[in-house]
């Protein structure tokens, strides 16, 4: 019998989920087979429990219950707990295994495939929500120069470069500022608030941008997002979100079944059917 996985959302009919880890499974030879799963608002609990009962091996969490996902794992990996959310569930000797994939996917977009090294860069993360969060460790291992944080509500970022103090090679490696208070440019400039779900964007200014800067927005849409358009107007190359939505499920088939599936190919065949 195949093993079985689902992702568990509310909503969950628009996951892409699915279509990837068939398109992995088939490629790697791997048997499994790969469901959705809804899950009531106030159910995630017990919905995880009926997975279990019934012999699923593990599963994807998304939109709204990666916090509680986090909360219901009898154990974390350490970037899951850093993240304080979790998208990768493991079942395995009554254990359920919270692991977080979504920092490592947008770090393994950056470097594989737009080919720009994060060691010695100096980044700029805009947001501090749970999505800025859960990639600030997976950057910080690969040495970066800097990273800095701008936020909306300061006092938020101010809140998650305390969290992550301990994590740093040397002090200074990361900071916290206010979009007002962004005066020069950066190699690279990740979109991480939510702005890009109501097609406004973060007050960054232009001078954040200049030729040879990577802006990415962790969205992704048919058409580029504000960020986007006007990051790629002050000579930024510009990237969506979709490389990292395939990037952190290749991430998560590799801790399920131990093979790193191929993204380049399923990454061009997706976007051409957006
Ligand atoms: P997520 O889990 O997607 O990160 P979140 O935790 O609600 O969602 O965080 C949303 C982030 O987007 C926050 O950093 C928020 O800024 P505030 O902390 O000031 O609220 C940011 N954000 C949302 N809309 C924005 C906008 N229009 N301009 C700038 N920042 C925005």
């Amino acid at each position: 019998m195949s093993d079985k996985y689902c992702v568990i959302g509310n909503p969950i009919a628009h996951s892409k989920s699915p279509d990837i880890h068939a398109a992995f499974a088939l490629e790697t030879g791997q048997d499994i087979v790969y469901e959705r799963c809804l899950a009531p608002l106030d159910g995630f609990a017990d919905t995880v429990r009926g997975l279990i009962a019934r012999g699923y091996r593990g599963a994807n969490v998304t939109v709204p219950f990666k916090l509680e996902a986090a909360d219901i794992a009898t154990r974390l990996e350490e970037r899951a707990r850093l993240a304080g959310a979790v998208n990768t569930l493991r079942f395995e000797d009554g254990e359920i295994v919270g692991d977080n994939t979504d920092g490592p996917g947008l770090v393994a977009d950056i470097v594989r495939n737009a080919g720009v090294p994060l060691a010695a860069k100096r980044v700029l993360l805009l947001g501090a929500g749970g999505a800025a969060r859960g990639v600030v460790l997976p950057i910080l291992q690969h040495g970066p120069a800097a990273i800095v944080i701008a936020n909306r509500t300061r006092a938020t970022a101010d809140a998650l470069v305390e969290h992550f103090a301990g994590q740093l090679a040397h002090p200074g490696q990361l900071s916290s500022c206010g979009f007002e208070d962004i005066g020069a440019s950066f190699d690279v400039v990740i979109n991480a608030t939510s702005a890009s779900l109501s097609s406004a964007m973060p007050p960054v200014p232009a001078l954040a941008f200049c030729q040879g800067t990577l802006a990415l927005d962790m969205m992704y849409g048919k058409t580029p997002s504000p960020f986007m358009q006007f990051a790629a107007s002050h000579g930024a190359a510009v990237r969506d979100g979709l490389g990292m939505l395939v990037e952190q499920a290749a991430e998560a088939f590799a801790i399920w079944r131990g093979v790193r599936p191929q993204t380049a190919s399923l990454l061009e065949q997706m976007r051409s059917k957006l």
